[in-house]
């Protein structure tokens, strides 16, 4: 069955949030009747982007600052940190405040970049863990500030929350804001985190607008455009500061225990992992590092999807940055080249949704496969509306394609939450006037739920 496609096509400014729970349940109930293809481009008109945001040091060199969370493994969390000064790259933890009955020690390490030098980067890996528990914890042994994270639940339902393109604007502050107000089980981030741009003290500052956050639920991310800061001859090597500030799970990547673990992929730029025991698997991709024939990225994701046991795994997820499908005039075709590399992987594990960033717009195109409808490939979003400092996207291609089913440039966040092996619901919020709106949603339901899609009698594999 394709997914059930609605659009909203208006502005619901000043709407309530019961009014909005209301929109969802009509829309989802009118839902199975409408065709899923109905393309909708909104005529919301948004205000300029707002200013850079400007978020001071933290005091001393020993304090703890920019710390955030990231899954490593089933049941263990890495826990990421920067200290000014010498300071051990030691978490103690445990499940009471101020009470920490474990401790673990990880490594820590410093770049520079052309005159700018980084403080401490520390990273450890505490567990093993219980899940869906809250535990408390402070860095480096200072008692000056106490940090808190609930570990992601072993079982559906599970809740991501899914935002690109962040950057450090007021704009960003509003989406960050929203994904506050509800909550939420993991972020997944598509690509363009800071936009530092090459100015190295603007990774500290977004480090420390979205620790509040970040420190709190894990965040995985994968790379966009902006974090490359390569500079020909001066800084050579590419994703300097985003590979060392952050880390995630590319050496423990794969199915969990219990399964048949894919090989690590090796590199930070792109990696897996599952969440609630494997019934969810999500593939980060790198869409700036060699994905075409021959490359290590394909290799891995070759073997990586060879490994996910469908029986196990009701849904599987990937992000990238550049969309592979794309009805806004910015970055037109950008995505294709990886497009044409891996989307035949993608098809015949039964991949069900694939989120996007790097357009900042939000649209969704119904299920698609090679440039058509297809009722058995993935849904795909772009998210590109975290809210940086380039503004929106506001030129779309005229006509909308057919199989672009909602399109607006508006800053906001998705939410995908997997409510059971059959159905995940999948929600964008836009920032309304610092209001959070519901303007679009879906409900996706599982692709190896779906008999017709499981016949390899019928389907290219
Ligand atoms: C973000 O917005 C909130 C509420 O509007 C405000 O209190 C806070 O200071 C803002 N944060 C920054 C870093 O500007
Ligand atoms: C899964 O969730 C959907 C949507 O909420 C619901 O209609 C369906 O009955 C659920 N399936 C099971 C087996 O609970
Ligand atoms: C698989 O495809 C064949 C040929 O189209 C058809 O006869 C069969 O019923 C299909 N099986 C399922 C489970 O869809
Ligand atoms: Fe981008």
């Amino acid at each position: 069955m394709a997914a059930a496609a609605v659009g909203r096509g208006r502005r619901s400014g000043g709407m309530g949030m019961a009014q909005a729970l209301l929109v969802v349940v009509v829309v989802l109930a009118a839902a199975a009747a409408l065709p899923a293809s109905l393309a909708v481009t909104s005529p919301y008109v948004r205000p300029p982007p707002r200013a850079t945001l400007s978020l001071l040091q933290d005091a001393d060199g020993q304090t703890p600052q920019q710390v955030h969370v990231s899954m490593a493994g089933q049941d263990k969390m890495r826990v990421s940190w920067i200290t000014a000064g010498d300071a051990p790259a030691t978490v103690e933890y445990g499940t009471a405040p101020g009470h920490y009955t474990r401790s673990a020690t990880g490594t820590t390490a410093t770049y520079s970049y052309l005159l700018y030098r980084s403080g401490n980067i520390h990273d450890a890996v505490v567990g093993p863990l219980r899940p869906a528990t809250t535990y408390y914890y402070r860095c480096s042994g200072s008692a000056a500030r106490e940090f808190s994270f609930r570990t992601p639940p072993a079982t559906l339902p599970f809740r991501f929350v899914v935002a690109g393109d962040l950057g450090q604007t007021g704009w960003t502050n509003s989406t960050l804001e929203h994904v506050a107000a509800a909550d939420y089980d993991a972020l997944l981030l598509p690509g363009d985190l800071s936009y530092a741009d090459f100015v190295q003290s603007r990774w500290d500052s977004f480090g420390r607008l979205v620790e509040p956050l970040a420190s709190a639920r894990p965040w995985m991310v994968t790379e966009g455009n902006h974090e490359v800061e390569k500079l020909p001859l001066l800084e050579p090597t590419p994703f300097k500061a985003y590979n060392a500030r952050w880390r995630m799970p590319y050496d423990v990547s794969g199915a969990g225990a219990g399964a048949a673990v894919p090989p690590p992929s090796g590199d930070n730029l792109y990696y897996s992992f599952d969440v609630a025991g494997g019934a969810v698997h999500v593939v980060m991709l790198g869409s700036y590092t060699d994905y075409g024939a021959g490359s290590a990225q394909l290799a891995w994701l070759q073997r990586d999807l060879a490994a996910v046991d469908r029986g196990r795994a009701a849904f599987v997820v990937a992000l990238v940055h550049a969309p592979w499908y794309n009805s806004n005039e910015a970055h037109q075709g950008e995505g294709d080249a990886m497009r044409a590399a891996m989307e035949e992987l993608l098809y015949g594990a039964r991949v069900d949704a694939v989120f996007a960033g790097h357009v900042h717009a939000y649209e969704r195109f119904a299920r698609v496969y090679g440039g058509k409808e297809d009722p058995c490939g993935p849904v795909h979003v772009t998210v590109g509306d975290g809210g940086n400092r380039e503004g929106l996207a506001g030129k779309f291609v005229h006509p909308q394609p057919a199989i672009s089913a909602f399109r607006e440039a508006s800053f906001g966040h998705g939410r995908l939450e997997v409510v059971n092996a059959t159905h995940a619901l999948w929600t964008w919020h836009r920032n309304d006037d610092d209001e959070p709106v519901v303007a679009d949603q879906v409900l996706i339901t599982s692709l190896a739920a779906n008999p017709a899609c499981n016949n390899r009698t019928n389907h290219k594999m």
